[in-house]
């Protein structure tokens, strides 16, 4: 086995052969390197601009609220696959969240309750909306931010929330 760590969230895999994403943030294999060669951006204390502080506390909020949607629709799922998916978007969320705390140096909030729908297809149709904002918000933000971590980070974000999408959209289908 090998010791596999996550350029965003520095979280390790232990396996033999390198994952196809971070099982944790979501970060596609491209952030995924050998431990010895890994520097994550979590753990850089690289000053951030004002306008990346901003967009910070903004993705904080979306990525709140998605955990606790997720958390609403695991609850109603039809079936135990649903379910589990959606307890694992939920947890992917939160590390999003833990990212973003340990960014701004500040302690991770309380989770809300959210309302949601009753209906799976509802609720599928939900994420695929709130990703969907995700993802042009996490785009807009990769171009305002001018320092390299905020630019890497923006970037893993956006393309794990549009996986999100592309995983929900075979739902849909
Ligand atoms: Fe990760
Ligand atoms: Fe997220």
């Amino acid at each position: 086995m090998k010791t596999f760590i996550c350029e965003i969230c520095g979280d390790a895999y232990l396996g033999e052969e390198k994952p196809k994403g971070c099982p944790f943030c979501g970060a596609r294999e491209a952030f995924i390197k050998e431990g010895k060669d890994t520097d994550p951006i979590v753990n850089q204390k690289e000053e951030i601009g004002e306008v990346s502080i901003k967009n910070l506390k903004e993705a904080l909020d979306l990525e709140k609220d998605a955990v606790a949607i997720y958390n609403c629709m695991a609850g109603k799922a039809d079936t135990y696959e649903i379910k589990a998916m959606y307890k694992r978007l939920a947890k992917v969320e939160m590390e999003h969240v833990s990212i973003i705390c340990k960014l701004l140096e500040i302690e991770k909030p309380e989770i809300d309750v959210e309302e949601c729908n009753e209906d799976d297809v509802e609720n599928f149709k939900g994420t695929v909306d709130l990703e969907d904002n995700a993802v042009n918000l996490y785009k807009k933000f990769t171009k305002e931010a001018t320092e390299k971590n905020m630019k890497i980070l923006f970037t893993a974000l956006a393309q794990a929330e549009d996986d999100h999408i592309k995983l929900i959209k075979n739902y849909l289908n």
